[in-house]
């Protein structure tokens, strides 16, 4: 059988879209063919992804909203609709994330991220709902080894992946007899994103001990979830929904957390 993947005149949404991971996705998709809208908080972000896409001659959209804000998300989706028409693959990645113990996370540090990562795929979700093609859409969220994988500093992250996994498994439930398929992308680490910059390899030491952490014995590469987005999007994975799919060189079980320890740390102080 000839795999052959295109989403020619589709309309792809990437919530949280416009750096990173997301934005891999974006490009994905736009390299085959799809009209893509991209959204996150910052201004210059967004510009700078509609023009890095439209360098890639991707008919793309873009506005600003916060995930936070549920009637900013439902006016991005009634004007990237009324551009573009229905959704038929809508990415839900907005998320921020930061390392500190939970007894030294303040309750509002816990509660952002909270309502950017599970209050906000909620946001984007439901205000998505009205404007999927159905029967056809496939939805896809960005969650992480920590919704699964007790992982240290990470107690705010952890519980709201968690969430966003049993949302998307909820969902699909739910949406399924619409024909809307609701999946989950759980990367592992992902070289040149903030993720990895931030959290998991800040300086060459941690990048050696989360390398050596993965069964392939490498950071993953922006393609490589990109390519799993294109697929899950795709007819060839019409009968998969519920899923939480991992993309992370083997670690499911392991992850990163290994790597801050065997660095000997169990003290963060700030933003490591
Ligand atoms: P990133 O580049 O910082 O991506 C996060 C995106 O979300 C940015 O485009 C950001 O843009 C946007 N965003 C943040 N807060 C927002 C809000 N309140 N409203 C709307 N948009 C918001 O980080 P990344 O490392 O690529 O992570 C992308 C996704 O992958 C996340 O869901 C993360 O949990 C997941 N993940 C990453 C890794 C990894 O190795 N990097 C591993 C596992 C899971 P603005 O700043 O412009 O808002
Ligand atoms: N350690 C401990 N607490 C921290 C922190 C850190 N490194 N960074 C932020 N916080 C706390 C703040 O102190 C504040 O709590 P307080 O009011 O009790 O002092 C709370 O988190 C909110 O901080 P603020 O900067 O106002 O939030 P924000 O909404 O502007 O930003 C974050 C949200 C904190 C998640 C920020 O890290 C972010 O925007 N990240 C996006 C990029 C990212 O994380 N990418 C990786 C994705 S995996």
């Amino acid at each position: 059988m000839k795999i052959d993947i295109r989403f020619e005149g589709r309309h792809v949404v990437v919530f949280g879209g416009t750096t990173g991971i997301n934005f891999g996705i974006a490009q994905a998709f736009g390299r085959c063919g799809a009209n893509v809208t991209v959204a996150s908080r910052k201004e210059e972000n967004v510009q700078a992804a509609i023009q890095a896409l439209a360098a890639d001659r991707v008919h793309a959209f873009g506005e600003c909203a916060d995930v936070r804000d549920f009637d900013a998300v439902g006016a991005l989706f009634e004007r990237a609709t009324q551009r573009f028409g229905p959704v038929d693959v809508l990415i839900s990645g907005a998320a921020g994330n930061f390392l500190a113990q939970a007894k030294d996370m303040s309750a509002n540090g816990f509660k952002s991220v909270l309502d950017i990562d599970l209050l906000g795929s909620f946001h984007v979700l439901r205000q998505a709902y009205a404007h999927l093609r159905r029967p056809g859409a496939a939805v896809i969220n960005i969650t992480a080894p920590q919704g699964t994988v007790p992982m240290r500093f990470q107690a705010h992250c952890g519980a709201a992946k968690a969430g966003v996994d049993q949302l998307t498994r909820i969902l699909a439930l739910e949406w399924g007899s619409a024909g809307i398929r609701v999946n989950a992308i759980s990367p592992g680490p992902i070289d040149g994103t903030e993720g990895v910059r931030r959290l998991i390899a800040p300086g060459p030491e941690e990048r050696a001990s989360a390398e050596a952490s993965v069964p392939l014995r490498r950071l993953g590469t922006l393609d490589d979830i990109g390519n799993l987005a294109l697929f899950l999007a795709s007819p060839y994975a019409s009968y998969i929904s519920g899923a939480i799919v991992p993309c992370d060189g083997g670690g499911s079980f392991e992850s990163v957390k290994p790597a801050l320890e065997a660095a000997g740390r169990t003290t963060v102080g700030g933003d490591a």
